[in-house]
């Protein structure tokens, strides 16, 4: 029974893809056509998601940030997803009721980055614990896998592979951690915001197109299977200087196919590319890699580097103009249940009011 009247609190940081996800071989599952490598980020960039179950609802109701969304893809596409898993989840669970969820970013939503890792991490660690599932991680990861693909790998904490799998199914295809967050400490992330605007081609149409109209991406899927087994290897070794040169030579490498797309996706813009010069001039002045730049589907730079070098990072991009916000993230846990509470809906006012409880 999921009417308890009690809401559940999870919260999950994002993560930022060493190589990257770009391209399914099946759209309806969210299923990639390579592996991929990331490294979990902490509560700097993060989500916090309450879920309540309750009778009293007529529908399901969402709301990101302080703001209502609707779970049809009006405004946001992966709310469909969403939707899907919410049906999923009650199914299996035989609930019956709708369900209110309330969602905040640690980051502004002003700071154009996306959220939907860490909040899809977070929404199904908090549905979870809501409906007794006792879901493992691989459960997990597959269903938060089909809200977004890169969000799959945000289920664990420290450095997480994401196996593209074989089945049809997409039952081996969930993410699995390569080590915890204790086992690299010093790395980190120097997120430089230029453009907080909505981006022109979502990354969901882009898995879609691109494989289907690049010619160049039909290198792609093996020379990111390659770069996930050298990025791995780096990681267990700590090896900075081979972990930096694969994390730039994927990050390019993914650019160049959404480049080649018809018609083209551009997410890069001239800050981009100036900070990625800033950067290659410093690991010139240091005479061996300091940090490495990295672009998901958006022209904001993630700068990997360690605590050592940060001040020297801060320095190489402070010279970039247009630079609206630097945000800092180190490697961080997986999800985290942060308990429960009493009488979500009445205090949200979403339901029949009931004269106060006597202390
Ligand atoms: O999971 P999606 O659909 O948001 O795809 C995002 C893919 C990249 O961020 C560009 C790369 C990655 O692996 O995170």
């Amino acid at each position: 029974m999921a009417d308890s009247n009690k809401i559940f609190t999870a919260a999950a940081g994002s993560n930022i893809a060493f190589i990257k996800y770009w391209g399914r071989r099946d759209d309806a599952l969210n299923l990639p056509a390579n592996s991929s490598i990331s490294m979990t980020l902490d509560s700097a960039v993060s989500t916090r998601t309450s879920v309540a179950f309750s009778r009293k609802l007529d529908r399901d109701r969402l709301y990101i940030n302080g703001e209502e969304e609707q779970l049809d893809g009006s405004a946001n596409e992966k709310t469909v997803f969403m939707k899907r898993i919410l049906d999923h989840v009650r199914s299996v669970a035989k609930a019956k009721e709708h369900v209110l969820i309330v969602s905040e970013n640690s980051f502004p939503s002003s700071a154009g980055m996306a959220s939907s890792a860490s909040g899809a991490a977070a929404l199904v660690t908090a549905l979870d614990a809501a409906l007794g599932m006792g879901m493992d991680e691989r459960g997990k990861s597959i269903l938060t896998r089909q809200i977004s693909g890169s969000a799959c790998r945000s289920v664990q904490g420290g450095f997480v592979k994401w196996n593209r799998g074989v089945e049809k199914d997409g039952a081996d295809s969930y993410a699995v951690q390569v080590a915890d967050e204790r086992h690299w400490p010093e790395l980190m992330d120097i997120i430089a915001v230029v453009d907080a605007s909505k981006k022109r081609v979502s990354s969901s149409e882009g898995h879609s197109s691109t494989p289907k109209t690049s010619p160049l991406y039909a290198a792609r899927p093996a020379f990111a299977e390659r770069g996930v087994g050298v990025v791995e290897k780096a990681l267990v070794a700590r090896d900075f200087q081979t972990l930096a040169e694969a994390i730039m030579r994927d990050s390019n490498n993914m650019h160049a196919t959404m480049l080649d797309t018809w018609k083209p996706i551009m997410y890069l813009n001239d800050k981009s590319r100036e900070i990625m010069y800033a950067v290659e001039d410093l690991n010139s002045r240091k005479r061996g890699y300091v940090a490495a730049y990295t672009f998901d589907a958006g022209p904001n730079a993630h700068l990997i580097t360690t605590r050592e070098h940060r001040k020297e990072v801060l320095g190489a991009i402070d010279a970039v103009s247009g630079i609206s916000r630097v945000i800092e993230s180190g490697v961080g846990a997986g999800p985290e249940l942060l308990g429960e509470a009493e009488a979500l809906i009445d205090a949200a006012g979403l339901g029949p009011k009931r004269p106060p409880r006597k202390a």
